[in-house]
């Protein structure tokens, strides 16, 4: 679609389902820069589609599961994507990782139409480097393209006000500059 008035749909979610996950609280404060920026944001959790850990025997027997089928739709129908992982021993958790492995079982439209942007929030000042890496390089391999500024989110308990939304400083600069990469991206596709 081409039009100045085109309302770009990104679709954000945690590689965390824990209660008062930091990652959640990332993506929080990304869905008001979206807006901010003029796109619709969509939050989604993965809580809400649960999958068994990936195993061909199960595959066989059941097929992929109706909750991949879901979420691999809600990707595939967003301008751009955006996904807070949490860092665990330096890799992406199981539960994203399951996720990534099942949605590659129903094609690669869902990372190649639209966007990617990647962040990682931690409580210690590293910012899950490691693991923005590994997600770069997992996307980049299923054919997605995702935007160069990778917003690492390091001492993230002190990142966000009680509205949600960034404090001012360099992790803000960094995510608003994500999400300017991810929307001129959107539009030159357009
Ligand atoms: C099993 C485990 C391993 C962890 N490993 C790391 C790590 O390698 N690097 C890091 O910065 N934080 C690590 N942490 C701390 C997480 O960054 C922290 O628990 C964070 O709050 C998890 O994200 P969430 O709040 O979105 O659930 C680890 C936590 C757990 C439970």
């Amino acid at each position: 679609m081409s039009s100045s008035n085109y309302v770009p749909k990104i679709v954000l979610f945690s590689g965390s389902k824990r209660t008062g996950s930091i990652n959640q609280n990332l993506v929080n404060a990304m869905a008001h820069l979206f807006k901010e920026a003029g796109a619709k944001p969509v939050k989604i959790s993965l809580a809400d589609y649960d999958m068994p850990i990936f195993c061909e025997d199960w595959e066989s027997e059941n097929g992929v599961p109706k909750t991949t089928k879901s979420l691999v739709r809600k990707l595939k129908n967003a301008d751009g994507v955006f996904i807070a992982s949490p860092e665990y021993n330096g890799c992406m958790p199981a539960l994203l990782k399951n996720t990534i492995d099942w949605s590659s079982r129903t094609g690669s439209d869902h990372f190649k139409m639209p966007v990617y942007g990647i962040g990682s929030a931690t409580p210690g000042a590293l910012s899950g480097i490691m693991v923005l890496r590994q997600l770069h390089f997992i996307l980049c391999r299923l054919g997605a393209t995702v935007v160069n500024a990778h917003l690492g989110a390091g001492g993230a308990n002190a990142l966000f006000d009680k509205k949600g939304r960034f404090v001012e400083g360099r992790t803000k600069q960094l995510a608003q500059t994500l999400v300017s990469q991810m929307m001129d991206e959107i539009t030159r596709r357009q």
